[in-house]
Order: structure tokens, then C-alpha cells, then sequence
């Protein structure tokens, strides 16, 4: 139908130049005089913001931006380069502020990746904001951090924002936030050379084998507390390697107020197959230990060493992992993936195997290694052979743990169904973490909302269809957050937030859930570079 147009009273200018059609065939440079005032708008947005950027963190090297249209999709671009930027913690701290309630956007995450090919090394977050773009699809972008390899490393990298149509606010906000993060590694050095010079708190080891748990727990707290006048060394201590290697330590805490199973409303099923399985396992290792005696003709040890908690995002993985430190009085190391995703080709299997090896020499401990599923992807999905590499390192190293009976294996997931069948065949246990149902949401509410009534905790619950606790505790802390503005604006009286508040809340977050399920349009990812192919959309660390 030549000439005819589907959208009403709109020319057909009007409609190609809404899909940006006319910006098809011109290449970067071309395209700005054809940008929109969105993109005009953004430009100069970003150009205030890294002004104020560069005031705060004074000699940074004012970045070249460029942008621009690839295929159907706008991109701002602009290099950080330098050595000790470490390109994934400023993709996990553009995640994390893409998931927090801060940003107050309805902002999510749709997915992440990363991935390597060739000489260059990506990492890519695809997100959608709670607003709606002139065409009136969500609005949906990308952020990459693109690593372009540099004799033998990635010394330079390029942040990309990319968007189908118009720029918010929140999208500039984004990238300059990511843009900041690059240089805090460098000042965080900087700060941590420093407190090492003045502080002696973690120089002792925690404990040397054969010692018991109390003994290794004086043993930390001496080390806690420290000598503050011997002089530094350089210190090599498990906690310490550990720590520096991108690792979270949580001890068990001395004092009388341990994070319990009151914390973690509902999920008895959970808590009493924990308590029946790990902790017994863990607090009376020496029964088990004895039955095996009896009926094995070799010595070993039948005691749960890797164990899997799955279940979706914010629904108490990760805080039951600390609360089993916690009552068993052994100390968590808490693994995020970024611990080991590294810049340099071929050294994330050996950080993998260097965590591996300083929590065997802690001794008693639990080594929790949060999305395993990016580490170990099932092989048959054709993986990339660094990622193949990793996981080869991974099962080796837990195979290793099985004749040393101190160190148990916890690892989370969101997405079992990708596990390679070799991990999930040396799992000792799996432990499931479901979506509360409606009941179970009204005991989480009552965690965070205690001054409500049963009946406003039941309302309360059969609202939120399909959120976690996660999503109920900042539901709660937005409704106090509001009611706070309220008070101070004198248009209440009370302390006491009312269920209204808490409501809107759940509304918000439940119409913002509904834009995250909103999958980016199935082209996204796909364009290209110009003159360099771009990879194929990835799996885990590597292109399917
Ligand atoms: N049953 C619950 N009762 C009270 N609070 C809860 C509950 N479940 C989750 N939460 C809250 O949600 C937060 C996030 O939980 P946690 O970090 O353990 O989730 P997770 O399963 O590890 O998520 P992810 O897969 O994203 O890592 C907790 O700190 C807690 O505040
Ligand atoms: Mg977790």
C-alpha cells in the first residue's frame, strides 16, 4: 500500500522519521543532523553531568564522546582507558543502581551478560525504564562496557549507551553514574593503601588447621581486635588473600544478637529441610563421620559438601547462607561472580582456583558462590571455551573439597535449568527457595509493617501476586520513606505510616514488574559496529 500511512494523521515523513527509517542508511557521522531533540537534549545532559564529574575526581582525561545511529538504535559512546579499571564492578554497581529503589524509575534489569570474542571483551546490561516511548512501546535500552584489547590486556574500554527511540533522564543518569564508577577503583586503592598503612585489623590469620571452632573464632576476634603496634607486612592470610580477591567475609557473630530464623518470615518447609541436612551435618559432623566408619571399606566422609539453594531473585538464598554461618559459628566467604570475571583473558579460572585454595586454608568455612549459573552453563549449550575452562576449574575444585571435611559448598541460582549436568551430579542437596505465596507475603509484610492489622496484612498479601521478600522489604521501606515526607510536610501527624501508603507502594513496584517482563524486541543486541561484526547474543561468558 504505497503512500499510505498507518499511523493516523501522520505523514509519511512523519512515520519514517518516528522509526528513525530515514537515519537507516547514513552512518554516525551523518546521522546528527537528523537527531532528535531527545538525543540533543541527552547530549547536552551528558555534558553538564561529566563537567560535575570531573570537578569531583579532578585530572580524569575529559572523555571523547561520540554518537550516533546503528541500525535502528541511537548510541552515546565515550572511552575510559587505564589499566586499573576493572570494567565489571562498574557493570555491577550500574546494575545494582539499576535495581534500587533509589533511582525511584521503575528501573529494572532485564538481563545481563558478558562475553568475549576475539580480541574484545564485552559486558552488557539491557534495561527498562517505567516510561513510555513516542511510539508507545516501554521503553527499554542497553549499557555496555565494551573492552578493546591492548598489548596483552584490556587496557581501554568504551561505555555505550544504546536506546530504540527517545533518552530519558534516568538513562544519562545511568551511564554518568557508570562513568563515575570507573574511577573508583583507582581512589578505592588509593583509600585502601592507606587504611592498610594505619590499621592492623586483619592480619591474623583466622585459624591453623586443627584447631576447633571456638578456638578459630578467638583467633579471628584476636585478629579483629589486632595489635595496633606492630608494624605492617605485607599480609597473606587466607581472610586477607580472600578479601582481596573480590570476596566478603561475614563472621560469626560474638554477641548475643545472631542473625536467626525469626529473620526470614515463613518458609518452614525450607528452614527445617536447612536444619535436618547442613546444620546437623555441620554441628555434629563427627556422628556422621562415625556411620561411615561402620560401613565404608575406605575412610571418607558421607557429610552434604555442595549443596544448592535455587529459587528466583530475593527469596532468602542469600541471607539463609549467613544465617547457617551464623548458628554453626563458622565463617561465610561470600563468592559474587565478579570475584573471578576478570579482565584478563585466562586468569578467571585461576582467581576461581585461588579462592578455592584460601578458604580450604581457613579452615572450617562456608564458601558461598552466588550465581553459579554464569559459571557453570551446561556444556551442551556450545560454550565459549574460557567459560568451559571455568567450569573444568570449578568441578575439579569441589571434587578436591570432598576428602577435606571442613569447607562446605553453597551455591545459588536463579536459572537450575542451566546448570551443567557434571555440577548438578555433585550436589549433595538442592534446596528449593519458591515465590511466597499469599499467606506467606502477609508474614513478610508483618516483618517490615508490624503496627498492621491481620486483616491490612492479608490485603497486603493477596495484592503482591508474584513478588518476593526482597520486593516486600522495599516495598515497605518506599512506604516509610513516603510517609516520612508526609510527616515532615506536617500533612500527617502520626509516626505510624498507614496501610494507604504501603499500598501505593505495592502498586508502583507491581506496575513496574509488569515492564520488566516486557522482553526487549528480538532484533536488540543485534546491530553492529561499524567495520567489526559484532558477536552473536551470549549465553554466559561466551557466544552461544
Ligand atoms: N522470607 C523473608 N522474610 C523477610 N525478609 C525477606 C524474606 N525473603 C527475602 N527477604 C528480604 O529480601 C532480602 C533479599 O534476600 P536474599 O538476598 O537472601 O535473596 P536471594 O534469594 O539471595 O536473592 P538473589 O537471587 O537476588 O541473590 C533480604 O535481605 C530480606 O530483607
Ligand atoms: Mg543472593
Amino acid at each position: 500500500m504505497a503512500g499510505a500511512s498507518l499511523f493516523l494523521g501522520m505523514t509519511n515523513e512523519d512515520v519514517k522519521r518516528q522509526l528513525g527509517l530515514q537515519l537507516f542508511d547514513k552512518t554516525p557521522a551523518e546521522c546528527g543532523k537528523f537527531m532528535d531533540k531527545h538525543l540533543e537534549g541527552a547530549i547536552n545532559q551528558l555534558d553538564v553531568g561529566i563537567k560535575e564529574i570531573e570537578a569531583r575526581y579532578p585530572g580524569i582525561q575529559k572523555p571523547n564522546m561520540s554518537y550516533g545511529l546503528r541500525g535502528t538504535r541511537y548510541y552515546i559512546e565515550f572511552p575510559i582507558t587505564g589499566r586499573n579499571i576493572d570494567a565489571f564492578s562498574i557493570l555491577t554497581k550500574t546494575q545494582q543502581l539499576l535495581k534500587s529503589s533509589e533511582n525511584d524509575c521503575g528501573s529494572r534489569v532485564i538481563s545481563t551478560d558478558s562475553f568475549i570474542q576475539g580480541e574484545n571483551i564485552s559486558y552488557l546490561i539491557d534495561y527498562a525504564v517505567n516510561s513510555t516511548t513516542a511510539l508507545g512501546s516501554k521503553s527499554k535500552g542497553s549499557i555496555y562496557i565494551r573492552g578493546i584489547k591492548e598489548e596483552g590486556g584490556f587496557d581501554s574500554y568504551k561505555f555505550i549507551l544504546e536506546k530504540g527511540f527517545d533518552f530519558h533522564d534516568l538513562d544519562i543518569k545511568l551511564i554518568l553514574k557508570a562513568y563515575e564508577e570507573a574511577f573508583k577503583p583507582k581512589q578505592n586503592q588509593i583509600e585502601y593503601n592507606q587504611r592498610q598503612q594505619q590499621d592492623d585489623s586483619i592480619k591474623r590469620p583466622i585459624r591453623q588447621r586443627g584447631q576447633s571452632p571456638q578456638q578459630q573464632n578467638q583467633g579471628y576476634l584476636a585478629g579483629l581486635v589486632g595489635n595496633q603496634n606492630q608494624q605492617q607486612q605485607e599480609d597473606t592470610s587466607p581472610q586477607a588473600s580472600l578479601q582481596k580477591l573480590g570476596c566478603t567475609l561475614f563472621l560469626p557473630d560474638q554477641r548475643n544478637n545472631k542473625l536467626d530464623w525469626d529473620y526470614l518470615a515463613g518458609y518452614d518447609k525450607v528452614k527445617r529441610d536447612i536444619e535436618d541436612t547442613v546444620l546437623l551435618a555441620l554441628t555434629h559432623g563427627h556422628v556422621y563421620d562415625q556411620i561411615t566408619q561402620k560401613t565404608r571399606m575406605k575412610n571418607e566422609t558421607n557429610r552434604p559438601k555442595c549443596v544448592l539453594f535455587e529459587g528466583p531473585p530475593g527469596c532468602g538464598k542469600t541471607t539463609s547462607a549467613k544465617i547457617i554461618s551464623q548458628q554453626v559459628n563458622i565463617p561465610l566467604v561470600y563468592m559474587p561472580l565478579e570475584a573471578i570475571m576478570s579482565k584478563y583473558y585466562g586468569e578467571s579460572e585461576s582467581r576461581l582456583a585461588e579462592i578455592f585454595e584460601a578458604a580450604a586454608a581457613m579452615g572450617s568455612v562456608i564458601l558461598f558462590i552466588d550465581e553459579i549459573d554464569s559459571l557453570a552453563t551446561s556444556r551442551e549449550s556450545g560454550l565459549h571455551e574460557a567459560t568451559r575452562r571455568i567450569l573444568s576449574t570449578l568441578l575439579r575444585k569441589i571434587d578436591s573439597f570432598e576428602s577435606d571435611g571442613e569447607v562446605l559448598v553453597i551455591c545459588a541460582t536463579n536459572r537450575k535449568k542451566d546448570l551443567d549436568p557434571a555440577l548438578i551430579s555433585r550436589l549433595d542437596l538442592n534446596i528449593k527457595f519458591n515465590l511466597p505465596d499469599a499467606s506467606t507475603r502477609a508474614l513478610i509484610f508483618q516483618r517490615y509493617a508490624k503496627q498492621l492489622s491481620e486483616e491490612q496484612l492479608k490485603e497486603l498479601g493477596e495484592l503482591t501476586i508474584n513478588l518476593s521478600g526482597r520486593d516486600i522489604s522495599d516495598i515497605c521501606k518506599d512506604a516509610e520513606r513516603k510517609w516520612a515526607s508526609k510527616y515532615i510536610r506536617k500533612e500527617v501527624s502520626s509516626l505510624i505510616p498507614e496501610i494507604s501508603v504501603y499500598i501505593e507502594s505495592a502498586k508502583h513496584r507491581l506496575e513496574s514488574m509488569q515492564d520488566s517482563n516486557l522482553r526487549m524486541d528480538k532484533n536488540v543486541g543485534d546491530f553492529h559496529f561499524p567495520n567489526q561484526p559484532y558477536p552473536p547474543r551470549p549465553t554466559a561468558y561466551g557466544s552461544a
